[in-house]
């Protein structure tokens, strides 16, 4: 780990992480806003357009069947370990992620122990209902069908569990993370752009009880100037 991160993480008692997508690029997951990004390929398809258009659900599903065929043969990187290092040694009581790819419970935090505030892309929901439906299921339907996936018991419109632009956010999940970002003495943001709001406040929440706040990133980010320490560069080679 960089000396200068590995000593303000000593002087500190409580720490909170938040990860973006840039933890998961060096297992070969692509980030959304680094040239080549998920969004310099694909159009954003907001969930207003997925509720009311069957195509735009047809192309979110086939999105989401890529991605799960790429998460099938993706491993947790010496990011996530570090980070999973630092619950395990109870320094910090859980990770909020933006996240989608379950990469941090892979690495062995445990579900309970990863605040996933955009959702995750691992399963699908009934979004009438809210019954859990699996993505192999989904699969099955759509290929069955040629039809989007509907929810198997009201047979409501059933979506990705990852929170959509246009989406509400998690309440329940987004609260934990600023009680996290409140209550800790050092806020570690890793591999983000600190672009999305509301995620992109947490740094915010932290700073007003004058936390210190540190940013591992390749890019520099807006928030960079709020920091005590910015150390830009591969995040494996930061942490691990
Ligand atoms: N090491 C260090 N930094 C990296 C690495 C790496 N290996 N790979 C990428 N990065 C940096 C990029 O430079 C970029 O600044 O990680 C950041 C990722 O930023 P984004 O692609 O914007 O991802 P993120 O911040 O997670 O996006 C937030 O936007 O589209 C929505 O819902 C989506 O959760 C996502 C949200």
């Amino acid at each position: 780990m960089h000396p200068a991160l590995a000593r303000l993480i000593e002087e500190s008692g409580t720490i909170a992480v938040l990860t973006g997508a840039g933890i998961s690029t060096e297992s070969g997951i692509p980030d959304f806003r680094s040239p080549g990004g998920i969004w310099s390929r694909y159009r954003i398809i907001e969930y207003g357009e997925f509720m009311a258009s069957e195509t735009a659900r047809l192309e979110d599903w086939r999105r989401r069947f890529d991605m799960e065929d790429q998460l099938g043969q993706v491993r947790p990187n010496r990011g996530h370990l570090a980070i999973a290092r630092l619950l395990a040694e109870g320094r910090c009581p859980a990770v909020i992620t933006q996240n989608i790819d379950g990469l941090h419970q892979e690495s062995g935090v445990p579900d309970d122990k990863v605040v996933e505030i955009h959702g995750n892309a691992r399963h699908a929901l009934c979004t009438r209902c809210g019954l859990r439906h699996e993505i192999a299921e989904c699969r099955a339907m759509l290929e069955k069908t040629g039809r989007p996936p509907a929810c198997r018991a009201c047979g409501g419109i059933v979506k990705s569990a990852v929170v959509m632009f246009g989406q509400m956010m998690p309440e329940a999940a987004f609260a934990r993370a600023v009680r996290l970002a409140e209550g800790c003495d050092l806020f570690i943001a890793v591999g983000t752009s600190l672009v999305v709001h509301p995620a992109a406040s947490l740094p915010i929440h932290a700073l007003r009880n004058h936390t210190r706040l540190a940013i591992v990133n390749r890019e520099p980010t807006e928030f960079d100037e709020l920091a005590e320490l910015v150390l830009n560069g591969e995040i494996g080679e930061l942490l691990g």
